[in-house]
């Protein structure tokens, strides 16, 4: 198995173990992931995920070039399709992610991290979509994704020269969330920590709400805010936060 799942209480962590290849994304890989995705979605008890890659040099390389080359072209479409529904998967999980950088993230290990609600990177930590250096370009939705957390100007300058980030500037332009010195799984539990005291549903409903910002237009998005703050409104954890508020008392949430 090149995945491993752990549960430590209301946490998952999700380990990305293929050193010996820096964690690159082999089509069975990626079917670990999804199948790990689906698994961490059907435990009780979850609150947030983290996700991370084995040893001391990368979270992860990419996708796995040495199988990449000798694919057919319905092979390399089935491969992006794969990739981008696995991520898709990962965005779209009832619970938020935080994908905590210990190394390289490059090609489809940067697209990992950016499918990650949030991103930790150590201070080794280096990003990069390097794809045109291959003559290839992103196809785990680097493409879509980049220019949502950095702005069009940067993504494109980022795809086109395919240069690497330093941890340092990848906090600066929005990249990552922080970048943690120490021991990275104690800063993903602090980090995950801020938030997972918070109701899982309502979580889950800002989250939707959020995407939806980068999925559709301005008015479209509103619309879905609307609804989306509307269903908030109606949970009880609602209605026990803003009575707590109102009693100058800590809201005691229920997860519903
Ligand atoms: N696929 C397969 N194997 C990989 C790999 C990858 N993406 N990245 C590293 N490896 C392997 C190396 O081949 C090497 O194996 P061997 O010992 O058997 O030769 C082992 O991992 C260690 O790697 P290096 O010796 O190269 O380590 P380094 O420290 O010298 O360099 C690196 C590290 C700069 C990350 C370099 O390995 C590298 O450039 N890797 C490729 C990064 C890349 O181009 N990623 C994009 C892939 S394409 C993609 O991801 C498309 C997409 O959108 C999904």
């Amino acid at each position: 198995m090149a995945v491993d799942l752990e549960r430590e209480g209301g946490l998952a962590v999700l380990r990305l173990n293929r050193p010996e290849a820096l964690n690159a994304l082999s089509f069975a890989v990626l079917d670990e992931i999804g199948a790990a995705l689906d698994a961490v979605a059907a435990m009780a008890g979850v609150r947030a995920l983290l996700v991370t890659g084995a040893g001391e040099k990368a979270f992860c390389a990419g996708a796995d070039i040495k199988e990449l080359r000798h694919r057919s072209l319905a092979e390399q479409k089935h491969g992006a399709e794969l990739g981008q529904a696995v991520f898709a998967k990962l965005d779209r999980l009832p619970v938020a992610s935080v994908a905590l950088v210990n190394g390289y993230a490059f090609g489809g290990g940067a697209e990992l991290a950016m499918a990650c609600t949030f991103r930790l990177a150590a201070p080794q930590a280096a990003f990069g979509l390097p794809e045109i250096k291959l003559g290839l370009i992103p196809g785990y939705g680097g493409t879509q994704r980049l220019p949502r957390l950095v702005g069009e100007a940067r993504a494109l300058e980022l795809i086109l020269t395919g240069r690497t980030v330093p941890a340092a500037e990848a906090e600066r332009i929005g990249l990552v969330n922080a970048v943690a010195e120490g021991d990275l799984l104690e800063a993903g539990r602090a980090f995950a920590g801020r938030f997972t005291r918070y109701s899982l549903p309502v979580l889950e409903l800002a989250r939707r709400a959020v995407q939806r910002a980068g999925d559709t237009a301005l008015q479209a998005g509103l619309e879905t805010e609307a609804d989306l703050s509307t269903l908030a409104y109606r949970t009880a954890d609602a209605e026990e936060g803003m009575a707590a508020f109102e009693e100058k008392r800590k809201p005691e949430f229920r997860d519903g």
